[in-house]
């Protein structure tokens, strides 16, 4: 069961900020005060749910950022985690999906993972959640090289590595279907179901052929190839589904190249040479694997950002890393995965200019290495996040 709200706590703590100013912090739902202005359009609402571990730590500063860039958001904090189920088993309050889903704009989440949690059960339950239950089905994640430093490929440069994964979310062996039997006894059998629905397969796929026809490389070149990848010549049934889909939704697609590579040949390809990628469409656990893959390509973990979109719906953005247990609360974690989760967000929710600002104070911050450990500068987390903050509120 998902809703457990302990009986003497309000359902979830709201902590509601604008500009600079918290305006809300109270133990109980969110009330916002704004002066109303008719010509201005109201601010975009923003759930943040920092989560776990670093999730604690890079967030803040991604909201540092946003909020010195200018962009009319009105942001409402979240403490759905580890701490809060540890203290009353709670992970998402009674309507908590719907609630995300009416009364915001986008959600902006950290990271779920501890290891007092050993089942895992609230990092299930608040991200696949909002993923599976505000139908979240396109797991966008670019793959961009900031600096040719930052790649472990030798003669990569940054215009090497410019694509994007775009992962079904809502299917796969992601699903929970499937069970335990006999658990316990030299007879057990655990099942995992491969869940692929016609449905499914066929909007990721579109989302992807329009995906490439509607976002250009970032030199300006327009996008021309979506690459399918699967595993259709062992895992016969569900390869057999995506293979027809591709065929047919290419098929609509004339100026596209459609191509298709198995899963583990992509693996061997993306570290030997990443250039030929720009499209990827993928499942649920094959674009999981092969993302973290990727964010090696950019510099690891701490540089890769992601949405998990539904478009016309409350969307939710969050960094590629999880919440990194040894290094947490050492305020060593890499925020830019954070930040530039933020300038796409904002981007999706229509301040292109102040995600434009944003991600080239990135790019200033790893050029001028103005960064963490993990990628060759000597600032802390905080720091890191300052000093871009700083560039963003410059321009
Ligand atoms: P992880 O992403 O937390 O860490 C993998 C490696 O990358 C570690 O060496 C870590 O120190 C490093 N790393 C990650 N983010 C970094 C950053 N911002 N700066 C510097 N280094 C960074 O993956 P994991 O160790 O497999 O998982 C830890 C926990 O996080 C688990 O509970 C896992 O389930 C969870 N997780 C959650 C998410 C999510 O919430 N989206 C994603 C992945 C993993
Ligand atoms: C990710 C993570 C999650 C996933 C985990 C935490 C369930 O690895 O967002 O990449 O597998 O999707
Ligand atoms: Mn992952």
């Amino acid at each position: 069961m998902i809703q457990r709200p302990a009986a003497s706590r309000p359902a979830f703590f709201g902590h509601s900020v604008s500009g600079d100013r918290a305006i809300y912090s109270f133990d109980r739902p969110c009330v916002k005060f704004s002066a109303v202005d008719p010509q201005k359009p109201p601010p975009k609402r923003i759930a943040v749910i920092a989560g776990d571990g670093i999730g604690q730590e890079v967030i803040p500063q991604a909201l540092k950022v946003i909020r010195s860039s200018g962009a009319d958001v009105e942001i409402s904090e979240f403490d759905w985690g580890a701490d809060r189920y540890l203290r009353d088993e709670m992970t998402v309050p009674p309507d908590g999906f719907a609630m995300l889903g009416r009364d915001f704009d986008a959600v902006f989440a950290g990271a779920f993972g501890d290891p007092r949690v050993k089942t895992n059960i609230h990092a299930k339950e608040i991200l696949l959640g909002m993923r599976f239950k505000m139908d979240l089905y396109a797991n966008v994640r670019p793959v961009r090289l900031l600096d040719a430093a930052l790649c472990p490929l030798k003669g990569v440069e940054p215009k090497d590595v410019d694509f994007v994964v775009i992962r079904e979310n809502t299917e796969g062996v992601y699903t929970d279907a499937g069970g335990v039997f006999k658990q316990g006894t030299p007879d057990e059998i655990a099942i995992q179901e491969d869940i692929n629905t016609r449905k499914g397969v066929e909007r990721i796929i579109r989302y992807a052929f329009e995906y490439c026809e509607e976002h250009p490389r970032l030199d300006g070149s327009p996008r021309g190839r979506v690459l399918m990848v699967d595993k259709s010549n062992a895992m016969t049934h569900a390869g057999g589904l995506w293979q027809r889909v591709f065929e047919e939704v290419s098929g609509e697609h004339p100026r596209i190249t459609a191509q298709h590579m198995y899963v583990d040949a992509v693996c061997m390809q993306m570290v030997r040479d990443p250039r030929p990628f720009d499209v990827i469409v993928t499942n649920n656990m094959f674009g999981d694997i092969i993302t973290d893959i990727a964010a090696g390509l950019q510099g690891g973990l701490g540089m890769a950002a992601s949405g998990n979109i539904h478009p016309g719906k409350t969307s939710m953005f969050e960094p590629v890393h999880g919440s990194a247990p040894p290094i947490a609360g050492k305020d060593l974690a890499n925020p830019c995965g954070a930040i530039l989760t933020a300038a796409m967000m904002l981007a999706h929710l229509g301040f292109t200019r102040e995600a434009g600002r944003i991600d080239a104070a990135v790019l200033e911050a790893v050029r001028q290495k103005k960064t963490t450990q993990d990628i060759g500068g000597t600032l802390g987390t905080r720091e890191a996040g300052e000093w871009v903050a700083e560039i963003v509120s410059r321009h």
